[in-house]
Order: C-alpha cells, then structure tokens, then sequence
C-alpha cells in the first residue's frame, strides 16, 4: 500500500479508538439532586428506591434514614459470588454481636422474575436473621440497579433446561445514616475488614 494510504487508515484508526474511548470514558461530574455537588462521585451512588420486603410491605429509601445501611445485590440462584458474599455479611453482622440491630443490611435481588418475596425472605435467613430480603417488580429492580450504579444482565436461557442465570457486579455499598454513599466493599472483603467498616459508620 502507498504510504499516503497507509496514512490515511492510520488517521483513521487514531480518530476511531479516539471516539471509541470518548464512547465509553465515564460521563462528567454532574450535580446530584438537592444541589450538592458530587465532586468525589460519592453522591453518585445511591438514592431513591422502592422494593417489596419479604413480608410484601413496600419499602423506600426512607425507610432506611437513621441507621447506617449495607446494600447487597445478587439473586438466590447464585452459585458462588452472592452466597459467599452473604456468608461475609452474615459472619461480620456476628461479630457485631447486639450492634448489628443499629444497622441494616439489605440483599436486593436482580432478578425479580423468579425472586418473590417469599423466596428472598427463606434464603437471606439462612445468612443472618437480620439480613432483609427486597425485590419487586422489573422496573423497580431496573431504577435500584440504576441508582446504585449496579451492572447486571439476563444470560442466554439454556436451550435444554430453559434455565438462565444474572451476570453482576459484586460490591456492597455502605450508606450513612442521612442516606448517602459513605464507601464500598468487594464481595470477597475479609469478615474483619467489614465488621470495622460498619462499626465505624455507626
Ligand atoms: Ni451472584
């Protein structure tokens, strides 16, 4: 090929991963609601939801002011990722012994099709008697997932067994007791890691 060709695909490459990388770099700091600006990206995370406990109630955000509140999401058909962190929760809430009552943990479900709220109440009591269970309807998983900034996903079903399962991120989000974002923890945080974590927020 002629250089001036070979110059002009070079161009071109150069610009594409140029605009593919303005695609995807993440958006601008915006103003959050209430006029605070969320120059760490802290007040990024989290805001109003509402979900279905396990007994049926509805429940918002609001619900929750007052004590700090740990957000989980995942789905009861996880193989490893969810239950293992559930068992992490489950260990430090523990550990907290009587504390764990001034805080909440919460495990939301990313699949509101075949997580009632019955199913969520049975499989977050094996972890912890104070874990909550909530789902609700597609719409409400898909505006908490959003508020929470939660990538998840419906996998191809199983041609066989019609079976399917919910690729996600795993952090849990630690909120304050006003509601906003306080820090994060990876679903393979130690137990003791979290215990500090949640006591300090208290
Ligand atoms: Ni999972």
């Amino acid at each position: 090929m002629s250089m001036s060709r070979f110059l002009v695909i070079m161009s071109g490459l150069i610009l594409g991963s140029l605009a593919a990388f303005t695609m995807f770099a993440p958006p601008p700091v915006q103003n959050a609601p209430g006029g605070q600006v969320a120059a760490t990206g802290k007040a990024l995370i989290g805001g109003a939801f509402e979900l279905t406990d396990s007994s049926g109630k509805r429940v918002t955000e609001k619900d929750f002011l007052g004590k700090p509140l740990l957000v989980y999401f995942g789905f009861t058909n996880c193989p490893d990722m969810c239950p293992a962190g559930l068992q992490i929760i489950g260990a430090a809430l523990d550990k907290l012994g009587a504390d764990a009552s001034k805080l909440s943990a919460v495990f939301i479900s990313l699949d509101p099709e075949r997580d009632t709220p019955q199913v969520m109440g049975e499989y977050v009591k094996s972890f912890h008697p104070t874990i909550m269970g909530l789902t609700g309807s597609p719409a409400d998983i898909a505006n908490v997932a959003k508020v929470y900034r939660v990538y998840y996903a419906k996998t191809e079903p199983d041609p066989a067994t019609g079976r399917y399962s919910i690729d996600h991120s795993g952090f849990m989000y630690l909120m304050g007791t006003n509601g906003q974002f306080a820090q994060h923890f990876p679903h393979t945080v130690s137990v003791e890691k979290l215990a500090e974590g949640l006591r300090k927020a208290m």
